[in-house]
């Protein structure tokens, strides 16, 4: 298959997420680095473009620059990632997706529902790939809890639990710190700072994996630092379309916790947990069984769990890797789409902007729901109504 071309904007030197999409991109050798607006600093954006091998006329000082400059290529890049501060992406996104790009856009896909609304219909009407970086789904064995939920092992799912917890802020003394104060200030960050920041990420992955949307749900949001306007910690229980009960907790105080991403999913014939720091084990719990440990390139799993491992049992895999299955199912998209073939099944899997949308519809809600001691409140975007 023909390589194609990959840009991206925002990643730049020092960033957080910028090397794990250069690496997830590159990984396969399905996507060449072609072009990139990489800061909001021109110079600088340039200067590290070139270095990390960009063609001087290919190193943009800005998105617009590269919008217009990628535009008349015959090479245009054929994917541009968006990994720039939140409250960029709508803009960014929308523009690319106008010209005629495929885009792969950060969480939150946007600031708002509207705006999500807006993205969803401007990718259809422009007939170009929108996918959102929920890329902890891009692990073989998420991939393979999918699943196990799809084939029946676990019969009817009665109950999800999802967790995102971490104690990087929750130092009071360090809240004033400009790196950490913008996350919890609404002017900057809007309605919610934690579960808006993390807590979608464990809802997506409760939806990717028993494959119901969210439709309601009840919110209790505290701030544990009395300075900050908006929540560092929340549990928000929540009803599926499928009938599943789902529970979530997601916090920013929780001292001893790391990175804290953690799905359990609890079904009539059997129990699945899952935890991303130790994502090459899945747990699986048969009704009056034994306690299973599945591991990742081991024999006789899925189709979707096969095609996401690319080193030998035994040998770990990380996150790098799941973002490089994300980027290997575009390439997938990409290439069926250009070929009008249909995609391989199993790569039909990354996260759409109808999924990016969903998010902000659940983090309204929750924003809405926290105010009102926990009230019962819509969780679906008005168009999916
Ligand atoms: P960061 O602050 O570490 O880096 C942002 C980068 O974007 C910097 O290099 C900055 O110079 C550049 N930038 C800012 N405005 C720009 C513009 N207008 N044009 C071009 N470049 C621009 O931020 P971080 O943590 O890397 O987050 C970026 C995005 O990725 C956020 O939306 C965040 O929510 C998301 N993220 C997603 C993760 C995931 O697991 N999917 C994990 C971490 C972050």
């Amino acid at each position: 298959m023909t390589k194609l071309n990959w840009g991206m904007i925002g990643g730049g030197e020092g960033s957080q997420i910028g090397p794990a999409h250069r690496l997830g991109a590159g990984l396969d050798g399905a996507f060449t680095f072609a072009a990139g607006a990489l800061d909001h600093r021109a110079d600088a954006g340039r200067d590290y473009g070139q270095r990390l091998g960009l063609a001087a006329d290919r190193a943009y000082g800005d998105w617009r620059e590269m919008l217009e400059g990628e535009k008349g290529r015959e090479d245009r890049v054929d994917l541009v990632t968006v990994a720039t501060p939140n409250s960029t992406h709508f803009e960014i996104t929308k523009a690319f997706l106008e010209a005629g790009f495929h885009v792969l856009c950060e969480k939150p896909m946007t600031m708002t529902v509207e705006e999500g609304e807006d993205i969803v219909r401007t990718a259809a009407k422009a007939g170009r790939i929108c996918a959102v970086n929920y890329g902890y789904t891009g692990y073989s064995l998420v991939r393979h809890m999918r699943a196990m939920v799809a084939r029946g092992d676990l019969g009817k799912v009665r109950l999800v639990k999802a967790e995102f917890a971490h104690g990087h802020h929750a130092d009071a003394a360090n809240a004033d710190n400009p790196r950490v104060r913008w996350r919890y200030d609404p002017a900057q960050a809007g309605v919610s700072a934690q579960f808006a920041d993390c807590g979608i990420h464990a809802m997506h992955m409760a939806s990717f994996v028993t494959g119901q949307e969210v439709t309601e749900l009840s919110a209790d949001t505290v701030s544990c630092i009395e300075s900050r306007e908006l929540e560092d910690d929340a549990m928000v229980n929540f009803r599926m379309d499928g009938g599943t009960v789902g529970r979530l907790w997601t916090s920013s105080i929780a001292l001893g916790r790391q990175h804290g991403l953690t799905l359990q999913v609890f079904g009539e014939n059997g129990g699945l947990r899952w935890s991303q720091e130790q994502p090459n084990q899945l747990y699986w719990m048969p009704l009056n069984g034994r306690l299973q440990v599945i591991e990742r390139g081991e024999g006789g799993l899925s189709p979707e769990a096969d095609r996401t491992s690319r080193v030998t049992v035994g040998h770990a895999e990380g996150m790098p890797l799941a973002f490089a299955n994300i980027y290997a199912d575009l390439a997938e998209a990409i290439h069926a789409a250009k070929a009008g073939r249909p995609i391989d099944p199993a790569a039909d899997l990354y996260p759409r902007a109808e999924d990016g949308l969903r998010s902000m519809a659940a983090v309204f809600a929750v924003a809405q729901s926290g105010k009102a001691r926990g009230a019962w409140t819509d969780a679906r975007p008005p168009m999916f109504r």
